[in-house]
């Protein structure tokens, strides 16, 4: 499977803080937001990623993730040249993906949780036809894509921004996909905001019978930080999960735990960042290592 970032928004609403920076650029605490996304499809077990930039950002995106090999992955960069909505990143990516199926991150959404790892890895392993997606209990569902469910709890149908909502479960920013996908991406019309919605697409698959909706439970974190107050609000959350002692969206860790890069490589990383809170943390991650 594939894996695809999109991180082509340049954060208008975050101006003047995007100005100069892009929003996945952005810091979450500790780290630029897109680490987050990164960090999902890594947990997934998916190596080949594309990430969807803004016009002109390529070298900004490769000063921070250069080509995956240092996190023993392989990332490509492409740019977005218009921005057509969510479901243009299959008909961006279309020549990546190639004959296989697709993991769709949005470069703005934060997943972590109990069993997320394990939760991510069975998706991957069982999706041979149709889709996967998540719904996610929140107490506003109006800004997202909203799940209606039957009395049995079978999806039947998924609205876009719906301004009467008919039930409190989004779909977060996370879509795995067989290879159709590419060709339901071109069938679809551009919704009222004149986007190609994810929703369309995931209607589609719904309509066919081949979309499969995976609760994320309660003990799950999963926020979207595209404005101010979810930028900071999210900075927060990270601050104290993290108290834990475990990281959220540390790369390099589980990109050793995957056995992508050995403990000498992590070595490595840590010490040419020794100084910082980060690189303590990977050099604690190596010394557990070496103890295991
Ligand atoms: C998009 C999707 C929406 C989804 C949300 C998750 O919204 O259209 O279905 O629930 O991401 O972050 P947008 O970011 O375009 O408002």
């Amino acid at each position: 499977m594939k894996g695809i970032i999109l991180a082509a928004g340049k954060g208008t609403r975050l101006y003047p803080i995007t100005l100069p920076v892009c929003k996945p650029l952005l810091p979450v605490y500790d780290k630029p937001l897109i680490y987050y996304s990164l960090s999902t499809l890594m947990q997934a077990g998916i190596r080949e990623i594309l990430i969807i930039v803004p016009p002109g950002e390529v070298g900004t995106f490769q000063d921070l993730l250069k080509d995956g090999s240092q996190l023993g992955v392989h990332i490509e960069y492409k740019e977005q040249m218009v921005q057509r909505g969510i479901a243009d990143a299959f008909i961006v990516g279309e020549e990546f993906i190639g004959q296989d199926s697709v993991c769709l991150a949005l470069g703005d959404n934060i997943f972590y949780g109990p069993g997320f790892r394990q939760k991510l890895r069975r998706v991957v392993r069982e999706l041979d036809r149709g889709a996967v997606i998540f719904g996610y209990y929140v107490q506003d569902p109006r800004p997202f894509g909203v799940v209606e469910f039957d009395d049995s709890g079978k999806a039947l149908s998924i609205e876009e921004k719906p301004a009467q909502p008919k039930s409190n479960y989004i779909v977060p920013g996370l879509y795995f996909y067989d290879n159709d996908v590419v060709e339901v991406a071109k069938t679809i019309e551009p919704s009222a905001r004149g986007e190609l919605e994810i929703t369309a697409v995931n209607n589609v698959y719904l309509e066919k019978g081949q979309m499969q909706v995976v609760p994320l439970g309660k003990k799950h974190s999963w926020f979207d930080a595209g404005t101010a107050d979810s930028l900071y609000h999210a900075a927060g959350e990270i601050k104290s999960a993290q108290r834990s002692g475990v990281m959220i969206g540390c790369l390099e860790e589980i990109a050793v735990r995957n056995h992508w890069i050995t403990v000498d490589q992590l070595r490595e990383i840590a010490l040419s960042m020794e100084q910082t809170q980060y690189g303590k943390y990977l050099l604690g991650v190596v010394d557990d290592l070496l103890e295991e």
